[in-house]
C-alpha cells in the first residue's frame, strides 16, 4: 500500500454530549496519533486496543507505531471479517483482549475494518465496562460513507429455525472520531468497492444534486477504482449520512430514508444460494423501489430509467443472478425489523433528491418490483 497525504477534509457530526466527526484524508491512518490530537483526543499514557479485519493486518504495524511515537500502551487483536464471526463470542474474544491489555475506563478501541469488523467491535466498546470510547478506521468503500458513520454497532445471532439473524443485537455507540483513508482502500477487491457504490446511489437519491449528477459523470470512473474519483466521491457521500444522522441519531423519522432500497435489500440477500454482496443486493433493491414507485404512479419513469442506468454503470446489478420465488422474497420482506405494526415500510424515490416512506400496502406495486428484478428469462 502507498502511503500518500492530502488535505485532511473535516466533516462534523454533532450527536450527544460529546461532538464527533469525520475526517477524509489519505495517509491519515499511518498519521492517526496527530489526527486523533488534532480531535482533542489524546493518546500519551492511553492504554488502547486495535482490532483489526486479518484481511488488513498490514496496516496495523502504521497505526501501531504512529500510537506507540506518541506514548500509547498498544494491544492488537486480529480477527475474521466473516457474518458467522460478527457473534458473542467474538466479542468476548475482544473483551479478553481487552482485559488481557489492562484496558480501563479511560481506555481506547480503534477498530479497523469493513463495516463488519466496525459493528463487532463498535458493539464490544460499547458494551466493555458500560462503555470506552471508539474510534474507526474503515477499509471499505461502504464503511467509509455509510457503516462507520451514525453510531449502530451490533452482532448477528443464531435463529431458532436455524439460519442467522443479521444485526439482531447491538447499541448506538457514537464513535469519537471516523478516519477515511481512501489509501486503504488499494488492497479492496473490486467486487467490492463496487457493492460501496450502491450505498452511495442510494444517498445520491436522498439528497439529489449536484451529488447524483457528479456521480453520474464520474460512474465509470468509479466502477474502476478510480483514486481521483473516489476521493471527489467519499467526502460528499458521507457527508449525505452525517447531516442525516446528526438531525435524527435514533432513527424516529428522517434516518429511516437510509433504508431506501434495503426492505428489498434485506430479503434478497438472505436468499441463499444467491451470494450477493449487501451491496450488490442494495443495487437490486434501488431497482425495486424504483419500479415500485413508478408503478404506484409516484416517480416519473425517466426518472427510474435515470437512476437503473447509473446502478449497472458503476458495474452493479439490477436483477437477481439466479431465479427465486417472488412469494420468497415477499415473505421474507415481511420479516424486516425495519417494519412497523405489522405493516411493510418501503421508502421509495419521488425524484431525485425526494423520498418518502410509504406505509400502506400496494400489492401490485410489490409485485411488478419483484417481477422486474426477476432473473432475465424467468
Ligand atoms: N452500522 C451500520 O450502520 C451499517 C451499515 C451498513 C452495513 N453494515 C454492516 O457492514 C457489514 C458489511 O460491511 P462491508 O461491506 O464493509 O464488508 P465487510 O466488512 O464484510 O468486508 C468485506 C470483505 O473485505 C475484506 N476487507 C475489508 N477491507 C479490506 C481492504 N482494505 N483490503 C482487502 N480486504 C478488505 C473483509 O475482510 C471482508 O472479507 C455488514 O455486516 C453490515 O451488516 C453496518
Ligand atoms: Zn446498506
Amino acid at each position: 500500500m502507498s502511503e500518500s497525504s492530502s488535505k485532511p477534509i473535516r466533516i462534523p457530526i454533532d450527536i450527544g454530549a460529546t461532538p464527533t466527526s469525520l475526517v477524509v484524508e489519505r495517509g491519515g491512518a499511518a498519521r492517526i496519533a496527530q489526527t486523533l490530537a488534532d480531535a482533542g483526543i489524546p493518546v500519551a499514557d492511553r492504554r488502547v486496543l486495535l482490532v483489526i479485519d486479518r484481511n488488513v493486518s498490514a496496516v496495523a504495524g502504521r497505526i501501531a507505531t504512529s500510537l506507540a511515537g506518541a506514548h500509547a500502551h498498544v494491544a492488537v487483536i486480529h480477527l475474521d471479517a466473516t457474518e458467522a464471526q460478527k457473534s458473542m463470542r467474538a466479542v468476548d474474544d475482544i473483551w479478553h483482549a481487552a482485559l488481557s491489555a489492562r484496558i480501563d475506563r479511560g481506555g481506547l478501541f480503534i477498530a479497523v475494518g469493513g463495516g463488519l469488523l466496525g459493528d463487532l467491535a463498535g458493539f464490544a466498546a460499547a458494551t466493555f465496562l458500560r462503555g470506552v470510547d471508539l474510534v474507526q478506521v474503515p477499509t471499505t468503500l461502504l464503511a467509509m460513507v455509510d457503516s462507520s458513520i451514525g453510531g449502530k454497532t451490533g452482532i448477528n445471532l443464531a435463529l431458532p429455525g436455524g439460519g442467522l439473524g443479521k444485526n439482531l443485537a447491538g447499541a448506538f455507540w457514537q464513535p469519537r472520531l471516523t478516519i477515511a483513508d481512501a489509501d486503504l482502500l488499494e488492497t479492496l477487491p473490486a467486487r467490492q468497492l463496487r457493492a460501496g457504490l450502491a450505498e452511495c446511489i442510494k444517498h445520491a437519491i436522498i439528497v439529489g444534486e449536484p451529488l447524483f449528477s457528479n456521480l453520474n459523470a464520474d460512474a465509470e470512473l468509479l466502477a474502476l477504482g478510480d483514486p481521483s474519483a473516489i476521493d471527489r466521491l467519499i467526502p460528499s457521500s458521507a457527508a449525505v449520512k452525517a447531516e442525516i444522522v446528526t438531525r435524527d441519531p435514533f432513527e424516529r423519522s428522517e434516518r429511516a430514508k437510509l433504508n431506501l432500497g434495503h426492505t428489498f435489500g434485506h430479503a434478497i440477500e438472505t436468499v441463499r444460494g444467491l451470494d450477493l454482496l449487501h451491496g450488490e443486493a442494495v443495487a437490486i433493491g434501488l431497482h425495486a423501489a424504483c419500479t415500485c414507485a413508478v408503478s404506484r404512479g409516484i416517480l416519473p419513469s425517466a426518472t427510474a430509467d435515470r437512476i437503473v442506468r447509473l446502478i449497472e454503470r458503476c458495474g452493479l446489478p439490477i436483477r437477481l443472478p439466479t431465479p427465486v420465488a417472488v412469494a420468497d422474497i415477499e415473505h421474507r420482506m415481511g420479516f424486516d425489523k425495519k417494519n412497523q405494526g405489522g405493516k411493510l415500510r418501503l421508502v421509495l424515490p419521488r425524484a431525485i433528491g425526494d423520498v418518502t416512506i410509504e406505509q400502506d400496502e400496494h400489492p401490485e406495486s410489490l409485485h411488478a418490483a419483484l417481477t422486474a428484478i426477476a432473473a432475465r428469462g424467468e
